[in-house]
């Protein structure tokens, strides 16, 4: 990875932080995209300590708003011209807490996961394109269900924090079928993965304790094991030219949600709701 660029998304903690930590040993120019700029920075002196990268930049991303998201890509142009690796990771679950909403009045799970996926790779596409062969991973998860493309924000049903996170998740997998359409033959690949579940994180922070307990005698999945597969799907050799694709655990497995009509029709709504003018 030495030369490579690699932005990381939410990498203050978790996955995120693990895959900066992998990526940093082998030696990649890391761009951690963060909301607590501080936490940031002190992620980065960790990475610095505990691996060889010497280049590590912080930047502020919100990826809940789309202000911040904007502001952001302003800055990476500023000081950079090309990117190798897009890693959208940051994600939230608001777990038991009610519906809310971003400053743009988009519901946040929706905002953050799904949006904030969107927005970021497309302003950062010509970057990518510039680097080509490149690369884009979007971290989805096998805990995917209640998509439902005619009420995305939870205004016709009843929030469950849970179900708009899970919904969240398979949206995260259409978008990058839809990607990789639009991006065949550019030299940018774009494919998703989970980091398997459960891996114990901060992602069940509001959940109730009693699902959070479950969760943990349900798994022993490490830090290590959740960021493996986006680690190789960054640096290996052999995913070069991959693109279009689903990985758990390093291996390729089928996606229950492929539907062009559904992919395009989510990727038609972010166009919308992500329009500035
Ligand atoms: N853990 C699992 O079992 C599991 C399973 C399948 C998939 N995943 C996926 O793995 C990815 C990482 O999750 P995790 O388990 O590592 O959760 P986590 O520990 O909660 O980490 C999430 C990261 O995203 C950041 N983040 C959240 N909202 C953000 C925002 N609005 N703007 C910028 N950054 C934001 C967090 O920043 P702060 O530190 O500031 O909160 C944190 O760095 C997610 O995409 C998740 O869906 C996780």
């Amino acid at each position: 990875m030495k030369n490579k660029r690699v932005v990381i998304t939410g990498a203050t903690s978790g996955i995120g932080k693990e895959i900066a930590l992998g990526l940093g040993a082998q030696g990649a120019n890391l761009v951690l995209a963060c909301r607590d700029v501080a936490q940031g920075e002190k992620t980065a002196r960790e990475i610095q300590e505990r691996t060889r990268a010497k280049n590590i930049v912080v930047l502020h991303l919100d990826a809940a708003s789309q202000k911040s998201i904007r502001e952001f890509a302003k800055q990476f142009r500023k000081q950079f011209r090309r990117l190798d690796v897009l890693i959208n990771n940051a994600a939230m679950n608001r777990g038991a807490l009610p519906r809310a909403t971003n400053a743009e009045g988009i519901e946040l799970t929706f905002a953050t996961n799904v949006l904030g996926y969107f927005l970021l790779t497309q302003l950062l596409l010509d970057a990518l394109t510039a680097s080509a062969p490149s690369r884009i991973i979007n971290v989805a998860s096998e805990f995917a269900s209640d998509l439902d493309l005619d009420d995305l924000q939870f205004e016709r049903r009843p929030f469950v924090g849970a179900k708009a996170y899970a919904q969240s998740k398979a949206c995260d997998r259409l978008l990058t079928w839809a990607m990789a359409r639009r991006l065949k033959g550019s030299g940018v690949g774009v494919n998703a993965m989970t980091p398997g579940l459960v891996v114990d994180t901060g992602l069940y922070r509001h959940s109730p304790p009693g699902l959070v307990a479950r969760l943990r005698t349900y798994s022993d999945r490490t830090l290590a094991d959740g960021a493996d597969t986006a680690i190789w799907m960054a640096s290996s050799a052999e995913l070069e030219g991959v693109t279009n694709k689903f990985f758990v655990d390093r291996k390729q497995v089928a996606c229950e949600f492929r539907n062009r009509a559904a992919e395009e029709k989510l990727w038609r709504i972010c166009e919308q709701l992500t329009r500035t003018t």
